[in-house]
């Protein structure tokens, strides 16, 4: 089956947070692509971009948002909100006004969008500890290498078994605590190793993410693999999901498109609660992508 969960209309949105404390593992990036996955799905998503200094996942908006009105292209674009950082003298005070200010563009979407997909920084503070808390999903992506999984637990480097857990460990855990307290919902937490280069399987990485999952509680999948088709469209604010073909007058290539297959993939992995209808369309761009590029058979001609 594609997606387990089926969504109940009356429910609030799902809330999707892309997290992790080390900088460049691919959140925005991931971010981006599943909130346009999403879309094409057919849901009703807004995204939050938590990482008000560097402001990726916004700039990256607003790049689609420019490319469609410059080439008058229709493209699908969620309900997208900034909490931008507060500039006080007064930690506390700017710790107030924007969990404040994140507070109220959740209450503003919540009733009225399937998913949130919150995009954070690369670093701790009191918003991003409230960020986990609200999640039902919980995506961390790490680069395949121990200076990333370090992020997650230590490691022995002699027998290569798991030795602890760490402070981004902790806080998830004190988080998940928090949010099962406030209202009986879990989080569920998947770990995504992303950014695979050639080296594609470190079997250390996989058993030890399998090891430190069962103490931790979280499951693990295969994320976006190291494409030039994920950054190279930041611009024009596309996706691997995009089709270049109307949006650039250019042919889709053969990376572009296992780049759109892994995104589906990692969609489905994620078992997220789509309707049946989101169901139906991830299957479509699913079938969709395996034939685009083979050529018509002779009975799909004539029939
Ligand atoms: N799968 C990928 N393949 C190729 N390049 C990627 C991939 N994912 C991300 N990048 C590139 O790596 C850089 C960092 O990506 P991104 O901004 O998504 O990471 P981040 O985790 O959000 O970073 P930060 O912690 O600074 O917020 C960017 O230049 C982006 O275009
Ligand atoms: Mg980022």
């Amino acid at each position: 089956m594609l997606v387990q969960p089926i969504r109940d209309s009356r429910q609030p949105a799902h809330v999707v947070v892309v997290a992790s404390e080390k900088g460049g593992s691919g959140k925005s990036t991931t971010g981006v692509h599943i909130a346009v996955a999403l879309l094409k799905a057919g849901q009703r998503v807004a995204t939050v971009d938590l990482d008000g200094r560097q402001k990726t996942l916004t700039h990256y908006i607003q790049n689609r948002r420019a490319w469609c009105e410059r080439r008058r292209i229709q493209l699908e674009l969620p309900t997208h909100y900034c909490i931008e950082r507060a500039q006080t003298s007064s930690i506390e005070a700017n710790e107030r006004i924007e969990v404040a200010n994140l507070c109220s563009a959740v209450s503003m979407i919540e009733r009225t969008h399937d998913f949130v997909v919150v995009d954070t920084p690369g670093n701790d503070s009191f918003l991003m500890r409230l960020a986990h808390s609200m999640a039902d999903t919980l995506i961390t992506p790490i680069k395949d290498s121990f200076v990333d999984f370090d992020v997650l637990g230590n490691f022995d480097p002699i027998n290569l078994t798991v030795t602890g857990e760490t402070h981004y460990a902790k806080m998830v855990r004190e988080a998940r605590r928090e949010r099962r307290l406030l209202d009986g919902r879990s989080t569920d937490w998947i770990v995504i190793r992303n950014r695979l280069s050639g080296s594609r399987n470190n079997r250390h990485i996989a058993d030890g993410l399998t090891e430190l999952g069962k103490q931790m509680a979280f499951r693990w999948s295969e994320g976006l693999a190291e494409r030039v088709v994920y950054r190279e469209f930041f611009p024009l604010g596309l996706t691997a999901l995009d089709d270049p073909d109307s949006a650039l007058g250019r042919r889709t290539n053969k990376s572009h498109l296992t780049a759109r297959e892994e995104v589906i993939n990692l969609l489905t992995a994620l078992q997220l609660p789509l309707s049946e209808n989101g169901k139906r369309h991830v299957a479509t761009l699913a079938q969709w992508n395996a034939v685009k590029d083979e050529p018509l058979q002779v009975h799909e001609m004539v029939s």
